[in-house]
């Protein structure tokens, strides 16, 4: 439960042009937000390719490659020069500790990255550090998860939003909290901060149950922790996220395989690739309605493995395990933080691969909050609903938030930071 230092709700009516990057699993997105006041907004985004094995990097080099799409970003877009700096949201979806909103110590990395030397450390000054040596003019004034930026995005345009959540490689979900309720900070904030001022928390509740007191885990998910680069971290979101459902089902198909239960004397050498099968797999066999499941009989193909139609039907139902499992698990984050905030009604702001793109998680998270709150009444008060751009609006929005604090004379972070910071 980190405090993101977001400390007000935004009104809509926020102006200004902001700049936005957002370091992602397959690219780097970088957009120009214009925030045009009465809910309204505009968006100019590039993406980029992340370079291969930049997960394994050293962390220059991610710094490096981060701060040379932001310049051919601002050459292209802003080709006169600029009086001012471009204030910029840096929205970077890990665990980061924050004492000020422009800060963030990687506690560590998830989704398989595993970069060297950023780990324990601030990654705002590593992107500065990076932007002045190719003299780009921006100066970052917000480090934010994607989870609040997608709070304070789909905030800034519908009241009814109580929580930011991605369902996507990572899983994580983010909510408003009381000031006078964070334990975490007492004794530590500066007076302009009183009990009930608002600010976000960044849940990380993708390392729920990392202790493995709570949560069955079956044979599959262990040897997933086992093996995995951080094994004890993330346990819940290893069970359910995008970046490892497509891995449970491959270890479970391939001990039926070994078993001789499906496949026969086919080969499934491929199989044998950890993390060969993404979610687009699951994600097919689970709702394949082609006849005699012809889909899923081609998506195996790719991975060189014949089947029969028993096969796939097996491969089917698996998949419906996984795909059930993520959804019902994947919404107890939003009822633990409705039942602690009292919620009777709200909007739970969603976005991610595996909310977009796998079908039928829409109908099954929803059913599943209906099963913990057993509720009677014909339309759900709580209701998951899709969210407006966190890492591009939701950066914006928290970068102008942060801006007009500081114009104020007002905290964006703890006591000592803030001494820090104005002894400067
Ligand atoms: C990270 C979170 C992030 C989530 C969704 C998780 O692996 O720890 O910070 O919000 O993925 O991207």
């Amino acid at each position: 439960m980190i405090p993101a230092w977001v400390l007000d709700y935004p009104t809509g009516e926020e102006t200004g042009e902001y700049l936005a990057i957002d370091l992602g699993g397959t690219n780097l997105r970088v957009v120009n937000v214009t925030l045009k006041g009465n809910n309204q907004f505009e968006t100019k985004q590039s993406k980029y390719s992340l370079p291969e094995g930049i997960r394994t990097a050293e962390a220059d080099e991610l710094f490096k490659f981060m701060a040379e799409c932001l310049k051919t970003f601002v050459d292209e877009n802003f080709p006169s020069n600029l009086s001012e700096p471009i204030p910029l949201g840096f929205t970077f979806s890990y665990p980061a500790s924050q004492d000020i909103i422009d800060e963030g110590i990687l506690q560590r990395w998830t989704k398989g990255y595993d970069i060297h030397g950023v780990e324990g450390y601030d990654v705002v000054p590593m992107l500065t550090k990076a932007l002045k040596e190719l003299n780009v003019p921006i100066e970052v004034v917000a480090l934010i998860n994607d989870t609040t930026g997608t709070l304070v995005a789909s905030t800034y345009t519908d009241k009814e939003t109580r929580m930011g959540l991605i369902f996507g490689t990572g899983v994580n979900g983010a909510y408003y909290e009381r000031c006078g309720d964070i334990p975490k900070l007492e004794g530590k904030l500066v007076d302009d901060i009183s009990d009930n001022t608002p600010m976000a928390i960044n849940c990380e509740y993708g390392s729920f149950d990392n202790e493995h007191a709570v949560l069955p885990r079956t044979k599959y998910d262990i040897r997933i922790d086992d093996e995995s680069p951080r094994p004890g971290q993330q346990s819940f979101e290893k069970m359910i996220s995008g970046y490892y459902m497509g891995e449970v089902l491959r270890m479970l198909i391939l001990d039926l395989a070994e078993k001789k239960l499906i496949f026969g004397d086919n080969g499934y050498k491929q199989l044998q690739e950890p993390y060969v099968m993404d979610s687009s797999f699951p994600s097919l066999f689970d709702l394949d309605t082609s006849d005699e499941l012809d889909n899923s009989k081609k998506k195996l193909q790719l991975l060189g493995v014949e089947s029969t139609y028993e096969d796939r039907q097996a491969l089917k139902e698996l998949a419906s395990f996984v795909g059930e499992r993520a959804a019902r698990l994947a919404v107890c984050g939003i009822a633990a933080i409705c039942k602690k905030r009292n919620y009777k009604t709200a909007h739970c702001a969603a976005d991610g691969s595996v909310y977009e793109k796998y079908p039928g998680f829409k109908e099954r998270a929803a059913r599943a909050l209906r099963d913990i709150f057993q509720w009677s009444e014909k339309d759900d008060p709580i209701v998951i609903v899709h969210a407006e751009d966190g890492s591009g609006v939701g950066a914006a929005v928290i970068a102008a938030l942060t801006q007009k604090r500081v114009n104020q004379g007002k905290s964006v972070g703890t006591k000592s930071k803030m001494e820090s910071k104005v002894n400067k």
